[in-house]
């Protein structure tokens, strides 16, 4: 391998620029005998001479047009180095503010203290809200990513779908309709469901699919927190639809089963998201590929629930 310095490399590439000992020593603040003595050692490690004096002045030889080429890449090289280490200094040190909707803080409080131990330097703040607050929020650029159940309307944003979001019908573990197979959805016509408050994507789009059949959808008790909808239906109070993210511990202990209804799960999905045009720091964009490539790793629920039998008739 070639035996040479970066620093005659540079040395080099000002007297190539200026075709001058002189003017390239009182560019780089050294004495013109010490610029010639580096373009020496260079051109003795090299076994070529790359400039040659005629008359009073001095050209590039052959082998010193090639170096010029040679010492500008890797000029380019090291300026590129350096702003990727620059780059990944930002993603240690930076900030990091990420709003979830309340459905995800489930599975999203996992995957942030994951993320915070492998960048311990950043300083998170995660807050969790429905969806219409996140709405709100991306309206007022307030976070730095957003994850929530589908793109807002209306809003121009960079939003990538990243986890299948299933919503089930839920009962209390010894429920009469436990085990029946696809009960038509008209059979909840008169049921009584305990459900989130009106801001929620998981009520809003329960709603919509009830509406969507032509089915009445009786919303008779509010709740805003997922675990206390999921109490209420264990009591007894009503039926209950949630994201199966919030129920997989309920299931597995028979407290809560999944009824097999016509036309469920209701399909969603999770998405990440920000305004479009905002720039993520290092910070947010190393966070935003974690969630990209990993997220499922924190949930125990199939990427795909359609082919998952068991989370269908419970
Ligand atoms: P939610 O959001 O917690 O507001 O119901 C989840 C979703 O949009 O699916």
């Amino acid at each position: 391998m070639l035996n040479l310095t970066l620093r005659q490399l540079q040395v080099f590439s000002a007297v190539a620029r200026n075709l001058s000992y002189t003017l390239a020593a009182k560019e780089l603040h050294l004495t013109q005998p010490g610029v010639s003595m580096q373009v020496r050692q260079l051109e003795e490690a090299l076994g070529l001479p790359l400039f040659e004096q005629i008359g009073k002045k001095i050209y590039l030889t052959e082998a010193g047009k090639r170096m010029e080429g040679y010492a500008r890449s890797m000029a380019n090289l090291l300026d590129e180095a350096e702003t990727v280490f620059e780059a990944m200094k930002g993603v240690e040190k930076g900030r990091l503010s990420i709003s979830v909707a309340t459905t995800a803080s489930h599975f999203a409080t996992r995957m942030l203290a994951e993320f915070s131990k492998q960048h311990a330097g950043i300083n998170l703040s995660l807050d969790i809200t429905n969806r219409e607050m996140l709405q709100q929020q991306l309206l007022d650029n307030e976070p730095d990513l957003v994850i929530m159940g589908k793109p807002p309307k209306g809003l121009d944003v960079d939003a990538q779908a990243f986890m299948d979001n299933p919503l089930v019908m839920i009962a209390p573990g010894n429920h009469p309709l436990c085990g029946q197979k696809t009960i038509p959805l008209n059979r909840f016509a008169d049921e009584n469901f305990v459900v989130r408050e009106s801001g929620s994507g998981t009520r809003f789009a329960t709603q919509r699919f009830f509406d969507s059949h032509g089915v009445p959808f009786n919303a008779t008790i509010e709740m805003t927190r997922n675990d206390a909808i999921k109490q209420a239906v264990e009591a007894g109070l009503g039926l209950g639809v949630v994201s199966m993210h919030t129920v997989e511990l309920e299931l597995e202990t028979g407290r809560l089963a999944v009824l097999d209804v016509e036309g469920f799960p209701i399909e969603r999905h999770w998405y990440i998201l920000q305004r479009r045009g905002k720039r993520l720091s290092p910070a947010a964009s190393a966070f935003k590929s974690f969630v990209l490539e990993q997220a499922p790793r924190f949930t125990r629920l199939p990427f795909d629930p359609a082919a998952d039998a068991p989370a269908k008739t419970v």
